[in-house]
């Protein structure tokens, strides 16, 4: 065991030399920038007094986190739950060791998830952040959101959700994955998609205010409402991807009953679907996070919000990837991404990094005309 800090928090938490599931309670260092991103999101966010549930608490380090840096109106309650005693153990020793007293903000649970939150009168915000996927809590979850409440999930099966296994991806997720370079955003859209579907079931509607994907995980916040009428809106932009091996043409669909050709090199086309054609993020909201985050100085943080704050403002499925355009379409050099940044600007078009690859651009230009501006930058 040691004592380690994150935020503003010291803590206790076992430490192996692999993080793993196996260690008595789980703690990953690398999901801090996943909790630095949810205290932002519910900073950001026009709600006080909010009464929250971490169903999976583990140490209890995002819960404490959010007591002690969130703003003070903020929290309401909140309620940790875990099914491990040892994990319960830890929460309750880690609160003292941050002199958390008030008994009427924390409650603490010892239940099996699904227990915890059915048992429960409901919640505004509820955390779901497990090993894996996110699937055997989702209906529980989306039972006990409350009206304008927000739902957050986070899946570290990247592995299904990214097309590398695609029966996988069809059994968990409902949909075809497609394993290309933007398959993460594929997957991201993907695990939105069947969020949203169970939700429908309940009459839910839930619409992504924050979605990104990074190192081996997803993270979609969702903000609730409820009604036929407004889950059906939901389910509408529920479509398809269809995409070209060979030139990397892509295109959205409502469905794909005439399996196509490409029509820039008559390829036969692929499909991803279904999955959320919508927005990913609420820009309102990214805008917000993005003024708390450069108080922070924390450089991951600051660089994540900035370049989500770019591409927010661009309404695109999927992006390009510079290198990859350049070879399947047989042109001579790979143009500086700051140079093709600059030249599809001039040409009046939308264009920004993407946090999900490296050396990549989201932007509403055709693949026609990209090949056109990095044929006239050759
Ligand atoms: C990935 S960890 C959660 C990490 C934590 N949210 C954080 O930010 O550090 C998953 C936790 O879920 C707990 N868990 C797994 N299945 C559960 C279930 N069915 N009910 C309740 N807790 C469960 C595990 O004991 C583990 O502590």
């Amino acid at each position: 065991m040691e004592t380690i800090n994150e935020g503003k928090v010291r803590f206790k938490s076992y430490v192996g030399d692999k993080i793993s599931k196996k260690l008595p309670v789980f703690y990953n260092p690398v999901m801090k920038l996943n909790r630095d991103v949810s205290v932002l999101l519910l900073d950001s966010v026009d709600k006080k007094e909010m009464q929250l549930a971490l169903p999976l608490a583990a140490t209890g380090i995002r819960g404490i986190r959010f007591l002690i840096e969130l703003k003070k109106e903020k929290v309401k309650f909140i309620s940790f739950n875990d099914k491990s005693d040892e994990a319960v153990k830890l929460i309750k020793g880690n609160l003292k060791l941050n002199k958390i007293k008030s008994k009427d903000k924390i409650k603490i649970f010892n239940l099996d998830a699904n227990n915890f939150l059915l048992n429960s009168k409901g919640f505004d915000y509820i955390d779901i952040d497990p090993f894996g996927s996110p699937n055997f809590l989702l209906d529980s979850a989306v039972k006990r959101i409350a009206r304008n409440g927000i739902l957050a999930v986070t899946a570290t099966d990247t592995a299904a959700l990214c097309g590398s296994s695609k029966n996988a991806c069809l059994r968990k997720y409902w949909s075809k994955a497609l394993k290309n370079e933007f398959c993460h955003e594929i997957g991201l859209r993907i695990l939105i998609k069947k969020i949203q579907e169970v939700a429908s079931q309940h009459d839910k509607a839930l619409k992504p205010i924050f979605s990104y994907s990074k190192d081996h995980y997803f993270r979609i916040f969702f903000h609730c409402e409820k009604g036929k009428k407004k889950a059906d809106e939901i389910i509408k932009n529920h479509g398809y991807v269809l995409y070209c091996k060979d030139c990397l043409f892509r295109e959205t669909a409502a469905d794909v009953f005439n399996s196509k050709e490409c029509p820039f090199c008559n390829s036969k086309l692929d499909y991803a679907g279904k999955l959320w054609l919508g927005q990913l993020w609420d820009k309102k909201i990214v805008t917000k996070m993005n003024k708390e985050a450069k108080k922070t100085k924390d450089k991951d943080l600051i660089k994540l919000m900035q370049i989500i704050t770019d591409e927010s403002k661009i309404n695109s499925v999927g992006f390009y990837d510079i290198a990859k355009v350049v070879k399947h379409n047989k042109l001579k050099h790979v143009p500086k991404k700051e140079l093709l940044i600059k030249e599809i600007k001039k040409a009046k078009l939308k264009v920004a990094e993407t946090h999900i690859r490296p050396n990549s651009i989201r932007s509403d230009i055709t693949l026609k005309e990209l090949v056109k501006i990095i044929r006239n930058i050759n």
